[in-house]
């Protein structure tokens, strides 16, 4: 495989990436609406007042980024339609409707994207110091994790499966069943919530990469695993000795994106979010994503190595 993928993404740059921080005024800054010609009422002059502070605060439509010029967010790509790579003549490429989403936003904004791979129980902490802008990875804007951070509108609405492999459908007909068995789930994942309340009396075992949590459900060291719905679904198509059990029930329904408390990019980021989910772009990203992911032999999910290749192991 050649070695010419840009290390841009290697997770080292997490620790690299900071410190200097960049002010980016947004392409676009609205055109002022004028209150001309309004007349002198008490109504007009009011109008006139609310059309003066909307004008001014798109006006000041103002961000800050990590590194000025560049929009930087944390994903894990272990995550297929979500994020994971293709690879494209030999070199790995980062996609997924997550990034492509990303992507928009960063032009939206003026901005080169950077994308940071990192383990998904590493992004918020990455994010909270400061070293990425955003965080876009399938993330539910759980209550538990919106004391911490702000959340973005709802961009995907998917939903929570219980995993098992097909030769035990007969034999595992509800969570009962698992009680004391290895029973896996995403660490830092809402879905180790699931699993607690669920199958409390199981074997939870949190492992780093919903791609370990497929390869140790096949090689039969877990017994079941909570998983996103989408993602188990894309799976499955890959390792078809597995199945979804039966959906399971969460509240915090839907992906959005992760932001720092009060963080200035919520607004562009809603913007973005709201045209593409309006004009059918946010389905095409999806469905792109989908035929990339079904191209089973070209998918990778997990880390690159240090070379930016995908790891053998
Ligand atoms: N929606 C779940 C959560 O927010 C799982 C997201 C995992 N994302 C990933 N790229 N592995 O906890």
């Amino acid at each position: 495989m050649k070695k010419t993928f840009s290390v841009l993404m290697a997770t080292v740059l997490a620790a690299a990436t900071l410190a200097a921080c960049g002010s980016s005024k947004a392409p676009e800054t609205a055109a002022a609406t004028t209150a001309q010609g309004a007349e002198a009422t008490t109504e007009a002059a009011s109008e006139a007042a609310k059309d003066t502070t909307e004008a001014a605060t798109e006006a000041a439509a103002e961000f800050t980024t990590i590194t000025p010029g560049k929009l930087t967010i944390g994903t894990s790509p272990d995550f297929a339609p979500y994020e994971f790579y293709h690879i494209n003549n030999g070199n790995p490429e980062l996609v997924g409707f997550d990034i492509a989403l990303a992507q928009k936003i960063a032009d939206e904004m003026g901005l080169e994207l950077q994308v940071v791979p990192i383990d998904f129980d590493g992004i918020l902490m990455e994010l909270q110091n400061g070293n990425i802008d955003l965080g876009i990875s399938g993330f539910s804007p759980s209550p538990e994790r919106a004391q911490t951070f702000d959340f973005s509108d709802i961009y995907y609405s998917g939903g929570q499966a219980f995993v098992i492999r097909k030769a035990d459908s007969d034999k595992y007909k509800d969570y009962s069943a698992f009680d004391k068995l290895p029973v896996g789930a995403q660490t830092g994942s809402i879905q180790m919530g699931l699993a607690e309340k669920n199958t409390p009396n199981a074997n939870i075992i949190g492992l780093a990469k919903v791609t370990d949590i497929i390869s140790e459900m096949v090689s039969g060291k877990l017994e079941g695993a909570f998983i996103e719905k989408a993602v188990a679904e894309q799976y499955i198509k890959n390792y078809p000795e597995l199945q979804i059990a039966w959906d399971v029930e969460y509240d915090t329904e839907g992906s959005a994106i992760a932001l720092k408390k009060g963080s200035d990019l919520a607004p562009v980021v809603n913007k973005v979010i709201s045209e593409v989910l309006a004009d059918g772009t946010m389905d095409e990203y999806i469905a792109t994503a989908q035929e990339l992911a079904s191209d089973s032999e070209n998918v990778y999910e997990g880390q690159l190595d240090a070379n930016g290749q995908v790891a053998s192991n």
